[in-house]
């Protein structure tokens, strides 16, 4: 039977409580981890989001009715307690902040009780994802969640101090709104007013923000919800939040001092760790060359090398082929690894097919410095030697190379560099390294549309000393754009953005949009920069990728109360889902059945 909490007090939470309160009359209030029973004595652990005490309950000193209340009370039942702080007589207990304490109950309400949880409530808990995200209100109960969901409050409430100090305005944008220019697939909303009109839901609020500027508000930031229709990954989710900001009359290195400060002030404040400023730049060629990413873990080396020249007179068709058809060849050299069985060496060739190569060359450096390898028989010993050599291969190690469009070979060593790394158990989560990728190209050539695509957004500036190219070599200019890097997780990215309309044009003629399309879909935007606009420049954080790094997950869903799974889904209330036909039917629309295949 549940009681009703008339007349108490919540005093203190439970892990509030520590040897400086022995003697106080307190009262608490929580969960039951569970008791145990020993006679004469009940110990029950109580829980909070602060953590964990005991409580005793003393045949001796309390009435034989609440004696009995305290022998029913089983784990999660909700409970209200008065008692006496006092040392703990049965010893310290060294894994609890509350170790050396007890409350001695004076009296006990049951607020609720409690059916037997499907899963047990506890740290590490090792209950398949499903079953937990299924009962996500009681998975929520658990200290290392709670710890991860505070850690996130924190997080934002330290932004809004530090961007307001910095004199940012914290504005809100629509969520019903016309599609943006992210370039994921919307999630629409029907309108009821406008049968067969649909909002989009933000993508970001990149426009929005945009004309913020345009209006005045120099400086904006919003943590804002975006949604977007993409494949879902461990750092995706179809709706997620961004630390997003904006500032007027500034360039590159303003956006970076401030976000610098930012970043420091985060992992000082919420997780104690040391940001050294400046942070580390580096030029998206450098990365792509050096790591095969745009997005390079800088906690282990494992560089790619470019062995193109090394490799151009031999014998070897792939690598040969992969030349003479504007490709190169290159490789990483896994140390250490020489002695890597057959097997786990094929399991790799197969991951590197994951992501679309023919193949991986590989070799293995005996320890008496022969060789062991998948195309030695395609080359001269001279020319294995020198490419041994150009790999600073030694006894012991493993070199693996992969010959193709630099496209495929970055996106395969780059993978493939992280892969090792992670079965060599190089990651370490308590080393946290930054990088600012800059100088994106502005443009990417896209097969599937056969033509230029923004790799950014459309609004992206071009670098200055490359606008002479944007008509005749597009594919060379580089972005006023940047992204910051955290152990190999895209954290945050932005860009200065066009302000001049001739720049502006140029860039739409690039991507191949008419004026009349672009003004269909951003004219707003185009309009109101024909009425005085600043120059500006912004950045926006995953909030969600940032926070799980903080905690040190592996998964974002780890870091958001309530996450969908890989389909997009909410297992716990089980969106999306169908509608009432009256709902249908006052929105116009009729669902089509599927035809059968
Ligand atoms: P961008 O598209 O790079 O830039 O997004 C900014 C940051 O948001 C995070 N992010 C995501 N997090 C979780 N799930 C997703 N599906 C997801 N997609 C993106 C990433 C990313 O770095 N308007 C621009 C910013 C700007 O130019 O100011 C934008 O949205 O951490
Ligand atoms: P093959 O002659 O096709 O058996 O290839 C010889 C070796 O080259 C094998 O180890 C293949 O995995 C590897 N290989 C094939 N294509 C590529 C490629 N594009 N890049 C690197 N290695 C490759």
């Amino acid at each position: 039977m549940a009681e009703s909490m008339q007349g108490l007090k919540r005093s203190h939470r439970c892990a509030e409580l520590n040897k400086a309160n022995v003697g106080e009359q307190v009262t608490v209030m929580g969960w039951v981890q569970k008791t145990r029973n020993t006679g004469g004595l009940i110990f029950a652990d109580l829980r909070d989001r602060s953590g964990l005490l005991q409580i005793t309950f003393n045949s001796e000193k309390l009435s034989e009715e609440t004696f009995n209340k305290a022998y029913k009370l089983r784990s999660e039942f909700v409970i209200a307690v008065t008692g006496t702080v006092v040392e703990r007589e049965g010893g310290v207990n060294k894994n609890l902040i509350t170790g050396e304490i007890e409350v001695i109950a004076d009296s006990l309400r049951v607020l609720s009780e409690a059916e037997t949880p499907p899963f047990p409530i506890e740290e590490n808990s090792k209950t398949k994802e499903e079953l937990r995200l299924k009962h996500r209100y009681l998975d929520l109960r658990r200290p290392d969640l709670q710890a991860n969901i505070m850690l996130r409050s924190k997080v934002c409430v330290l932004t809004r101090a530090f961007l307001a100090e910095e004199g940012f305005l914290e504005i809100e944008t629509p969520m019903l709104t016309k599609s943006t220019p992210e370039g994921a697939r919307d999630y629409l909303v029907p309108s009821r007013v406008h049968p067969g009109s649909f909002y989009a839901l933000p993508q970001s609020p990149q426009i929005f923000k945009q004309l913020l500027m345009c209006s005045g508000y120099d400086r904006y930031f919003q943590i804002a919800r975006c949604f977007r229709d993409e494949d879902l990954r461990a750092d995706r989710q179809p709706e997620f939040t961004q630390i997003d900001m904006e500032l007027s009359f500034v360039d590159v290195d303003d956006v970076i001092d401030v976000n610098e400060r930012l970043l420091a002030k985060l992992f000082k404040e919420s997780v104690g760790v040391d940001v050294t400023l400046p942070i580390q730049r580096m030029t998206w060629k450098e990365a792509m060359d050096r790591f095969g990413s745009d997005k390079p873990d800088l906690r282990f080396g494992m560089e790619l090398h470019d062995v193109t020249d090394v490799v151009k007179d031999c014998e070897f068709v792939v690598f040969k082929g992969a030349i003479e058809n504007g490709g190169s060849v290159r490789g990483i050299n896994a140390e250490g690894q020489g002695a890597m069985p057959r097997k786990k060496i094929d399991a790799l060739v197969d991951f590197a097919k994951g992501y679309g190569a023919k193949g991986l060359a590989y070799v293995a450096i005996n320890e008496d410095g022969t060789y062991k390898s998948s195309f030695a028989k395609f080359m001269k010993p001279e020319e294995m030697d020198a490419l041994v050599a150009a790999m600073e291969g030694k006894p012991g190690d493993l070199l693996l190379f992969a010959a193709d469009k630099n496209k495929l070979v970055y996106d395969v060593l780059g993978a493939l560099r992280l892969e090792l790394a992670n079965q060599m158990g190089l990651l370490d989560k308590n080393e946290y390294r930054f990088v600012w990728i800059t100088e994106f190209p502005l443009l990417e050539w896209s097969e599937e549309q056969g033509r230029y695509m923004a790799m950014h957004h459309p609004f992206t500036m071009p670098m200055e000393e490359d606008l002479q190219y944007l008509e005749t070599e597009p594919g060379r200019v580089r972005a006023k754009a940047y992204d910051i890097v955290l152990n190999g997780t895209e954290i945050g990215g932005g860009s200065v953005r066009i302000h001049q309309d001739d720049v502006q044009e140029r860039m739409f003629e690039a991507l191949g949009f008419t004026k009349e399309a672009a003004y269909e879909q951003f004219g707003f935007l185009l309009n109101a920069f024909k009425y005085g606009v600043t120059p500006h420049a912004g950045l926006a954080y995953g909030l969600d990728r940032l926070v799980m790094l903080m905690a040190k997950e592996d998964s974002i869903r780890d870091v958001i109360a309530f996450p969908k799974v890989k389909d997009a889904s909410c297992l716990m209330s089980e969106a999306p889902n169908v509608v009432d036909p009256k709902q249908l039917e006052e929105l116009e629309i009729a669902v089509m059945a599927k035809e059968e295949e």
